[in-house]
Formats: structure tokens, sequence, C-alpha cells
């Protein structure tokens, strides 16, 4: 069922594909400068700069380029991709399209999630629309030699995948498993082309941009954080779903527009993210501070956080993809300490075990899966330290 979504870029008013018109108006090396200047970073978790990303494909010297949408959304808790791919696909294709025409790739893929197979048909029906009114194909809206399509591609449930080098493994029909960095995408990509990979959200935005300028984009949000954030809210709250806020909005304003009550933890950016007590509600949803792709989920009182911390192990040990050690071997260390500190039998000896193979995951791991995969435990164990007792070694 489609509801009305408010928020002030994503989902403010905009006539289809205004954008990619001014776009071309304005010519290539403007649309770049408004990307740069705009300070967007990207909204898939890393928060790489997308203006360095796109001058770095732009300035490649490749005639072979390549866009890339990045809709394999597995984060546990985000959902915010789902209803821009369903009530927004005209805006993140145009984002695809501009992308194109600013950095001269001519052959786009989408990269949906398997789980979202369902799409698939109105998707197609979008971009067959858009090959009638020449907003894809040929000469695009008459610009001799802009010439760009876009085709669609199925991932098939590996969260790994969604990692941008494993995508790029997965999309040429290798094992999903992450690339050694560098060199990067932007350089060697697709088919060892510079090729642009931005999550959905990072190109419905770049539609707003160009449209309306960096300097509007930069009026909303932090100084370090400028823009919106779609975030996508479950647990325990009245109001679940998803929500566009302007960077630097607190847990606790959330917590307010969701109606959840009796609150205890909130965790901010999934499971490779990070989980806040009552404490740090004052907190802000920003890169500088709590930075997330887009996953909320808000515990109340009667959680208990290690049960939630193991079924983040869990998951991560079902979806690392095994390649490196720290990863593959670290996950069911801390799987086992964490079933000690359950039974009650865990000492201080292995609460100091579980934050230094932490440590070591973070630094050693090739890939953020394993970098990340202890830090929802990690936190757990030292903001809700009432939650577990330690037995004297
Ligand atoms: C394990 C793992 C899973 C990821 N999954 C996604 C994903 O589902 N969607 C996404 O946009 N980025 C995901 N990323 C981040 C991508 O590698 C990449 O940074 C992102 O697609 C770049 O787009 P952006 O700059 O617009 O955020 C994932 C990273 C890791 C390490
Ligand atoms: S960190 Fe984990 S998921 Fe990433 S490459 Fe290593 S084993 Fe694979």
């Amino acid at each position: 069922m489609t509801k009305t979504r408010k928020g002030p870029i994503i989902f403010s008013k905009s006539k289809p594909f205004s954008g990619l018109k001014n776009a071309i108006d304005i010519g290539r090396s403007e649309v770049l400068d408004y990307v740069r200047k705009s300070n967007i970073k990207g909204r898939g978790g890393a928060g790489f700069p997308t203006g360095v990303k796109w001058n770095l494909t732009a300035t490649a010297s490749d005639k072979k380029k390549y866009v890339i949408c990045n809709a394999d959304e597995g984060e546990p808790g985000t959902f915010k991709d789902r209803v821009l791919l369903d009530e927004y696909a005209k805006l993140v294709f145009e984002g695809m399209v501009i992308c194109a025409f600013a950095v001269g790739a001519d052959e786009g893929i989408l990269y949906l999630r398997g789980e979202y197979i369902s799409f698939l048909p109105e998707l197609e029906k979008t971009l067959n629309q858009m090959r009638k009114n020449n907003l894809l194909g040929k000469n695009i809206l008459g610009k001799k030699g802009f010439n760009f399509d876009i085709k669609i591609r199925l991932g098939v449930g590996a969260y790994v995948c969604g990692e941008e080098t494993s995508l790029i493994e997965s999309l040429e029909g290798y094992r999903g498993e992450p690339r050694n960095k560098p060199p990067f995408p932007t350089n060697t990509g697709f088919a060892g082309h510079p090729t642009v990979i931005n999550n959905v959200e990072t190109f419905a935005a770049i539609a707003h941009i160009i449209l309306k300028g960096p300097d509007w984009f930069r009026s909303i949000g932090t100084e370090k954080s400028s823009g919106s954030k779609l975030i996508s809210v479950s647990g325990d709250c009245k109001k679940p779903g998803v929500y566009e806020i302007p960077f630097g909005t607190t847990i606790k304003k959330i917590l307010k527009l969701t109606e959840a009550k009796d609150t205890k933890a909130v965790e901010v950016g999934g499971a490779s993210g990070v989980c806040v007590a009552k404490s740090e509600f004052g907190r802000k949803i920003a890169y500088e501070d709590l930075s997330t792709g887009g996953s909320i989920i808000i515990f109340s009182k009667k959680r208990d956080l290690l049960e939630v911390a193991k079924n983040f192990l869990d998951f991560f040990a079902e979806e690392s993809c095994g390649q490196c050690t720290p990863c593959r071997e670290g996950i069911p260390v801390l799987q086992e300490k964490l079933d000690k500190l359950q039974q009650k039998k865990a000492t201080k000896g292995d609460l100091e075990d579980i934050f230094s193979l932490a440590e070591t995951m973070y630094l050693a791991s090739k890939c953020g899966l394993g970098q990340t995969a202890a830090s929802a435990f990690v936190s757990i164990l030292s903001n809700f330290k009432k939650d577990y007792v330690l037995v004297k070694s």
C-alpha cells in the first residue's frame, strides 16, 4: 500500500526527470561540481564522499565505464531502499542517468536484492517507459553522443554481496567474495572498467541536488553531514516505518516520532552498528556522531540484549564468506564467549578476550563484514553492564 511520505529532500516534490534535464543544460563538469559542493556522502553505510567517487571515475582514462546501483539492502533492519524502489523508482533511475552523463558511462546495472524480485516487472516497465521517452538509449534528450541504458540483475540473498567488490564478482558470475582494495572500482570495477557504485538513496538524493542546487542541499543537516537520511525504524515502537530525517536529528526525537515507550536500547546501523543506552539518546544521527546506512532497531525494557547480540553474531556466522581468518575464525570464538556469558560462566578474562578479539577483527578483516561483526556485541557489553554477570576466575 502506498503511503504519503514526508521529508525535506528525498520525499520533497519534483517533476520526474527535471534534474536530468537540468544536468544536460548545465553540462558535465558543472554536474560534478554540484555533487562535490553538495558534500553528499554515500547513503549505503560507509559514507564515502560521492563527489570524490564520481570525479575519480570521470577522470579515469578508459572509454568504457559503468554505473551500478547497489540495491542489495541486506543489513538487518534496513528496508528504506525497498520503499524507494517501490514508490520512487524514477528518481533512482534518474540519479543513475545523471551519473552516467557526468562520468561518461554508457551502461548501468541495478543490482537488486533477490528477495525484491516482486518489484522486477514494475521496474522493467519504468525502464521501458524511459526508453520510449528518450530518457535512456541513444542521444538521450537530444544530447548528441549521450548514450546510456540500464539493466537489472538479481542477487541471490548473500549479505556480503552488498559489499561493492563482492557485488562486482557476483555480477561477473563468480562467487560473491570481496576483492583486495586497491584497486578500487572507480578505476577497476565491473569487467575491469572504471565503475561508480552508489546506494539507491544516494542516486535518489542526487536527482534532487542537480535540480535544486548544492546550497539548498547543504542548508539541511549539519556542517559535516549535509542533507537528510532515510531511516528504517523497527522494533518496540507504535509507528515503525521509513522516515526521512535531517542529519542531526537525535535518537530522542526518533523515539518520539515513532511513539516508542519504555525504551532500553536503540541499535543504530543494524547488526554491524552500535547499541546505544538511554543516557546517550541525546546523540545525533550524523556521520560525525552516530553513522548509519539506515537501520534503527528499538528495544524496550523487556528485551534481553545478550539474546540480541546472539542473534546478530549468528547472522554474521551464517553470512561470512570465510575468505579471511579473523572473520571466519573470530566469529565462532565470539559465539562461544557469548554462550558462556548467557550461562553466567564467563570471567573477566573472557570479557578481555572479547574486546581484544573484536579489535583484531576490526583491524585485520578483509571487508566491512568482519570489521564490524563484533561491534554490536562490544557496545552491548560496554553500555549495558547490568545485563550480564561475571564469575570470579
Ligand atoms: C558486508 C557489507 C554489506 C554491504 N551491503 C550494502 C548494501 O546492501 N547496500 C549498499 O548500498 N551498500 C552496502 N555496503 C556498502 C558498499 O560496499 C558500498 O560502500 C556502497 O554501495 C557505496 O555506495 P554509497 O557510497 O552510495 O553508499 C555493504 C558493505 C559491506 C561491507
Ligand atoms: S571479513 Fe568475512 S566476509 Fe569479509 S572477506 Fe573476510 S571472511 Fe569474507
